[in-house]
């Protein structure tokens, strides 16, 4: 592809969203513009035009039959790209939106095959962010927004990670600084029966049950057990979604029996030579006194942790580790986004101590 010159605007305030103008008119006019949600960075496009859509396709080198969410500014733009709307949608609806809920609902037919992936159902979410509702409503379109990242690394936090990997790709980049969340929306498909969970991110299994009591967590969640050889739901479910340079290995079981562990590995791969990485913990971080420690929050601090994995991951590869030993979380609440990511990276290299 021919190289862009990607503008960045900064809007960190509400006098600032009139300059999101320009970026409106990009998204209508075809162009791709990243902007900050409250989950992570989004790679944005008209999603009701394929061409507009090929070019996220593009932009991030992602495999075409991974279908992308739809981003949407208020709940009544959602009857005209669903055929229909069930019963168990509404009280989600109410409850969770704005936020990072997306749902899998049957599509309208004008909505082009290059969004979803030639699937017939959509994915749709109204995310939490002043920045991401106001250049939707601006718009005047449904924006189909992926994580604003390079296919294969982690989603993007910052302005600056969507500027590491799509400089030159895009056509611009609205900084609105550090996202909350940091992990991505969940995913629930409402199109089967039982409502199947495909994705854990920003709102919790156990919030979601108190509305979809039957739901069940996909098998190729990577979180709970191990899975070998599942099936993906989601196309999205067969990517690795994280494939740092250096190996990870995540290392679960109670503090002292994790710490240590991971000194003892620590100390047996810099002995042959590898640069190693520590994923650690306020509460651990102080133990490790061989490799690079990156603090990612402290132990029962689950949001600060979700707020952090991806900014550690990248530090990681900027610092060219070999090896990164990773301290597990309990898989509940956003602990279930969290070790699902972390064991995505790590291809399942989990180890069980005590
Ligand atoms: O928080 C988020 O969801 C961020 C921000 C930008 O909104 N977006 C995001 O998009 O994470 P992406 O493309 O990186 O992940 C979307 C996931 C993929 O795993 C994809 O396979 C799945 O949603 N998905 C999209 N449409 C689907 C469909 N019709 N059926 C099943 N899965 C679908
Ligand atoms: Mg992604």
């Amino acid at each position: 592809m021919s190289k862009l010159e990607t503008r960045v605007i900064h809007v960190a305030r509400r006098e600032d969203l009139p300059a999101l103008e320009e970026a409106a008119e990009i998204i209508r006019a075809g162009g791709l513009v990243a902007f900050p949600t409250e989950t992570v960075y989004g790679l944005g496009a008209n999603a009701l035009a394929g061409e507009a859509v090929r070019g996220i396709f593009a932009a991030k080198g992602r495999p075409a039959d991974n279908p992308l969410i739809v981003h949407i500014a208020g709940e009544e733009e959602l009857e005209s790209l669903v055929s229909q709307v069930p019963a168990r949608a509404k009280p989600l609806l109410a409850h969770f939106w704005p936020g990072p809920l997306t749902l899998i609902l049957p599509k309208q037919p004008h909505i082009p095959a290059e969004t979803t992936a030639g699937l017939d159902t959509v994915a749709v979410r109204m995310p939490a962010h002043p920045v991401a509702l106001a250049l939707i409503h601006m718009a005047g379109v449904p924006v189909a927004a992926p994580s604003a990242n390079l296919s294969g690394r982690p989603s993007p936090t910052t302005a600056q990670h969507v500027l590491a990997d799509l400089a030159g790709r895009v056509d611009m980049v609205i900084d609105g600084g550090p996202t909350a969340v940091g992990v991505e929306s969940t995913v629930v498909d409402l199109t089967r029966e039982p409502p199947l969970l495909l994705r854990p991110g920003g709102v919790t299994r156990e919030e979601l049950r108190e509305f979809l009591p039957t739901m069940v967590v996909d098998p190729g969640v990577a979180a709970l057990t191990p899975p070998l050889d599942v099936r993906p739901s989601s196309p999205g479910m067969k990517y690795s979604h994280y494939a740092p340079r250096a190996q990870v290995v995540v290392v679960e079981g109670s503090r002292e029996a994790v710490e240590a562990k991971i000194k003892e590995m620590a100390l047996g791969y810099q002995a042959q030579g590898l640069r190693v990485g520590i994923l650690a913990t306020r509460e651990t971080a102080a133990a490790y006194k061989k490799g690079k420690v990156q603090v990612v929050g402290g132990r029962e601090e689950l949001a600060e942790v979700a707020a952090n994995l991806y900014t550690c991951f990248r530090r990681f590869d900027d610092l060219r580790v070999d090896i990164i030993l990773a301290e597990g979380f309990a898989a509940v609440g956003l602990g279930l986004a969290i070790m699902n990511r972390l064991r995505k990276a790590a291809g399942h290299r989990i180890i069980r101590v005590d």
